[in-house]
């Protein structure tokens, strides 16, 4: 098997993980937590979302968020948006990287955006053609890409009518959302396969929560489709206790220590990674579903881990 030398990691628990604690967490404390896992070397970072705060109060100090961030050289920083009136206020936050998301589920488009896919597309065309003119660089989400709660299979065909609009916007990647961990290995390469001749030169992401415990497996499967981006939140944060199938990502320090022990880089440095997600699991008040946190890394030496 011919693995990659590397792959990218993008971290998204400051969005995907804090939008659905149940605790509303401080600025000072998520900033701090941006400024770790940029220290320690991961390269893009999910830093917020640019929504109604009634929809997600976790996550109603966006700006704030944004006009703190480190800004390390290298590192890109990223924010979701749901419509115009965010991403005007990302244009205004100085956000040079923004996500659109939309589901392929129409069930789930209207529960959480109060659209129609229609209706998204039609808003993403508008906000993209503002995007690409500001210089900004847009990631699609196509969240519910593997299955969906409410209506059940999804078909790569609805999947590749998104993707297929996405780029005709300009977009520069696709990330597959795995909204509530329904892809298994299969179904993973199944859907990389049938979207590789849509996709051309555009970037693919895959992004997996691990609700149902497929996400790693689901990792394997899709490098060995030639995936090289993956989603993450550190400590496998997210995961909305009123909801019976949310959870949250793979847990980035779970993924990097696998990656490295295969012999595949991150550029992420793994023990600073593994401090990330113990402040994590502080901030949040809660043991977070990471397994390294409390295994330690593999240590070749024989020796006990120091925990
Ligand atoms: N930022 C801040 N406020 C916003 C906003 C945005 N991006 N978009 C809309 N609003 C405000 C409107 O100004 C309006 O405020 P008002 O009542 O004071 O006039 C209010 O929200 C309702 O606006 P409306 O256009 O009717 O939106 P809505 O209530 O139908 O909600 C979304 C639509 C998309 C804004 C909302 O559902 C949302 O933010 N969802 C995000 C869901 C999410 O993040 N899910 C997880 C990511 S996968
Ligand atoms: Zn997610």
């Amino acid at each position: 098997m011919n693995f990659p030398k590397s792959v990218t990691i993008v971290e998204v628990g400051p969005r995907d993980g804090f939008q659905s604690e149940p605790l509303f967490v401080a600025t000072d404390k998520k900033v701090e937590l941006i400024e770790r896992l940029s220290e320690a070397g991961v390269k893009r970072i999910e830093i917020t979302s640019f929504v109604s705060p009634e929809a997600v109060p976790q996550l109603s100090d966006s700006e704030l968020v944004a006009a703190r961030l480190p800004k390390k050289p290298g590192t890109s920083y990223s924010a979701l948006t749901p419509n115009l009136r965010g991403l005007e206020r990302a244009i205004r936050a100085g956000m040079a990287d923004i996500a659109l998301f939309v589901s392929a589920s129409e069930t789930h488009n209207q529960k959480n955006v109060r659209m129609s896919i229609e209706e998204s597309l039609r808003a993403f065309r508008q906000m993209a053609r503002k995007a690409l003119n500001g210089g900004l660089r847009m990631r699609g989400y196509v969240a519910t890409a593997f299955g969906c709660e409410y209506e059940g299979r999804v078909l790569p065909k609805q999947v590749e009518r998104i993707v297929t609009e996405y780029i005709a916007m300009g977009i520069s990647e696709v990330s597959l959302g795995d909204t509530t961990g329904m892809a298994n290995p299969l179904a993973v390469r199944e859907m990389i396969r049938s979207l590789k001749p849509v996709l051309g030169q555009t970037a693919l992401a895959l992004h997996f929560h691990d609700t149902r415990g497929t996400g790693i497996a689901n990792v394997l499967a899709a490098i060995e489709e030639g995936a090289q981006i993956f989603d993450c939140s550190i400590g496998g944060l997210g995961g909305c206790p009123a909801s019976r199938t949310s959870s949250g990502n793979i847990a980035t320090e779970d993924l990097v220590g696998m990656l490295h022990e295969m012999g595949i880089d991150t550029g992420i440095d793994l023990d600073a990674l593994i401090e990330c997600a113990r402040y994590a699991a502080r901030i949040t008040g809660r043991q977070l579903p990471g397994r390294l946190p409390n295994a330690g890394r593999i240590n070749w030496n024989g020796t006990a881990p120091d925990l």
